[in-house]
């Protein structure tokens, strides 16, 4: 049964040769128009369902985009006319008459996935640049994340509440969108970077078990994966452990993979934030390929090679069997300096005689017994490469696991999905200039029930309960078990550094909020707009986005951001500092 309604019976894309005969009233763009002969014209009719052909007395007056009503009927196509390629191929409308609803202008690019616009020129018409299949496609995708999202947690129990737009500044360190106050000159609000303290003061008034496909904003710099606004969904509950939590995301994730891949996912593994670093060389590994990274520190140490003498060596076998050339390992070893080690040496594993050997600036260095091991160990044969970094442990492991991934790429392909949580997360990241730990989720997060005892005396050893979602090497998203009882959170805020009066001021209403009943509660956010690009092929969620911003931070389309006048200005009681 058709949905259609108003100006028309039918849409394009569902009409076939169960519909021979029928009289059709039909909307849309003309997609192309083929004259045939001095008196009939072949048109192809589109609306977001698809296209069908109307065949029609020549006319003058039409051209490609024209917005028609089309009246006629459905009728099969004649012999050898039929078109396998399309899904109305067998049909056609004859008799169509078309009545012109709205011209068009020539477009500054013609509606088809196959031609390679310039981003700059699809931004600036971006309404143009969504009539085309592929971001229909896209954005629908994505709106099937969205309603499998809420019918997940629905049936889990989740209510959906909406938080402010216009909040107060938090700790989660993200630079904030600040908005004028009008009624309060001076004083200004922030866009929320995400609903986390109101996610919490839920959980304070009895919600027990929240959610929200969440706006959020954040003044950083825009990558690949990055944009000011995004999507989050965004889930909090009450008296839960890590576990409830990983079942609610598992099932709303395994929902999303079912309507927009048709596949059934298995329960996603598990890795700690440890054995990432130590195996990927990142806390979001790309699992589509193996290829870890392995520790010859006891193989290549005693060796007494100076490229050699640093604490941890890491060895990575190429996921690839490549003749590297020699530009080629120029490139890597170029890379691997700028990411910060001080080298990566490489040996090409040959046959040589009855036995194998290695190719490389360093293999004098190498008896055959080390060579053997190290060749064992990496479980490597003759034709492949081996990389290997020595320094100390954090820069061994992320360069070369960078390396990992550089050479991963022509491996992996948007068809696998590669999901995994990283659990045990450091509870900080490091020390700021100061010598205060820096927190490495954000500050409401529940340190690790066996760490407390290192708080003070060893903090960067301790381990929180905060976990990550990773998908293709993307990390999609972070939650954790929030501190509940303010005596840990003045705790935590006394490390980090933040002073009573600090607390007090910026998140007093928190704090007040947890001396008056605060369940143990934890949640969890992921990125939509990162699950909607991967989930439709996509490298940049600008790709799965309406009317996203360039680069730069500017939308080619509205000329946002622009300047405003004295007197709006006035108004929220601010003046510009004159220009440098
Ligand atoms: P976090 O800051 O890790 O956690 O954000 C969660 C997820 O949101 C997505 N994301 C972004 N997507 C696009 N553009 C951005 N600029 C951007 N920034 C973040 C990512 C990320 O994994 N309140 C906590 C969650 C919690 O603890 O419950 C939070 O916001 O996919």
């Amino acid at each position: 049964m058709t949905l259609a309604r108003g100006l028309r019976s039918n849409y394009c894309g569902e009409l076939g040769s169960g519909d021979i005969g029928a009289a059709v009233a039909l909307c849309g763009w003309i997609d192309r128009i083929r004259d045939h002969g001095e008196h009939l014209s072949f048109i192809d009719l589109r609306d977001h369902t698809g296209i069908v052909q109307i065949v029609t007395p020549r006319r003058n007056d039409l051209r490609s985009e024209f917005v028609v009503r089309v009246t006629g009927t459905v009728a099969n196509r004649p012999e050898g006319t039929i078109n396998k390629t399309i899904a109305t191929g067998e049909i056609e409308i004859h008799d169509g008459e078309i009545e012109i609803l709205s011209s068009a202008a020539t477009l500054p690019f013609s509606i088809d996935d196959r031609l390679d616009v310039e981003e700059i020129t699809r931004l600036r018409y971006r309404f143009l640049d969504i009539r085309r299949d592929k971001m229909q496609r896209n954005l629908r995708n994505r709106a099937l994340v969205n309603s499998a999202i809420r019918r997940s947690l629905e049936a889990q129990g989740f209510t959906e509440v909406e938080t402010p737009m216009l909040w107060t500044p938090t700790p989660e360190g993200a630079r904030e969108f600040l908005v004028p106050s009008r009624l309060q000159p001076g004083n200004f609000y922030v866009l929320p970077q995400s609903p986390q303290i109101a996610k919490q003061l839920l959980m304070v008034g009895g919600f027990d078990r929240y959610y929200q496909i969440a706006r959020c904003m954040r003044d950083e710099d825009l990558r690949a994966d990055r944009q000011f606004e995004f999507t989050q969904l965004d889930l909090e509950a009450s008296f839960v452990t890590q576990e409830d939590i990983f079942a609610f995301i598992g099932g709303a994730i395994a929902e999303i993979v079912e309507v927009t891949r048709n596949v059934q996912i298995n329960e996603i593994p598990r890795m700690t934030w440890f054995d990432a670093m130590d195996k990927y060389g990142v806390d979001k590994p790309d699992l589509r390929f193996e290829s870890p990274l392995i520790d010859v520190t006891e193989i290549l140490s005693p060796l007494g090679v100076r490229a050699f003498s640093a604490p941890t060596i890491k060895a990575l076998l190429a996921p690839v069997r490549e003749s590297f050339t020699r530009s080629r390992l120029d490139a890597l070893i170029d890379r691997a300096k700028a990411l910060g080690a001080k080298g990566l040496a490489y040996f090409k594993v040959v046959e040589e005689e009855d036995r194998l050997a290695f190719e490389s600036p360093l293999a004098k260095f190498l008896e055959e017994a080390p060579t053997l091991s190290l060749i064992e160990r990496l479980g490597a044969e003759a034709g492949d490469t081996i990389f290997v970094v020595a320094d100390e442990w954090k820069v061994a492991t992320t360069v070369l696991g960078q390396i990992r991934l550089e050479l991963g790429k022509e491996l992996v392909s948007h068809d696998q999905l590669a999901f995994t949580w990283i659990v045990d997360f450091p509870l900080f990241d490091g020390l700021d200039e100061s010598g205060k730990p820096i927190s490495a989720h954000h500050p409401f997060t529940m340190p690790h029930a066996d760490d407390f005892e290192f708080l003070e005396s060893d903090p960067l050893r301790v381990r929180s309960q905060s976990y990550d979602l990773v998908l293709n090497g993307w990390e999609l998203g972070s939650g954790s078990i929030r501190i509940h009882r303010p005596d840990i959170q003045s705790k935590i805020f006394q490390i980090i550094g933040v002073t009573d009066e600090e607390a007090q001021s910026r998140f007093g209403f928190l704090l007040d909020a947890f001396k008056f009943g605060a369940p143990p509660h934890g949640g969890f956010a992921f990125g939509i707009d990162r699950i909607a690009a991967i989930m439709s092929g996509e490298d940049n969620i600008r790709e799965v986005i309406a009317f996203p911003k360039t680069q730069s931070g500017l939308d080619p389309m509205t000329d946002a951001p622009k300047p405003v006048d004295a007197a709006t200005l006035k108004n929220v009681g601010l003046t510009l500092a004159p220009k440098k």
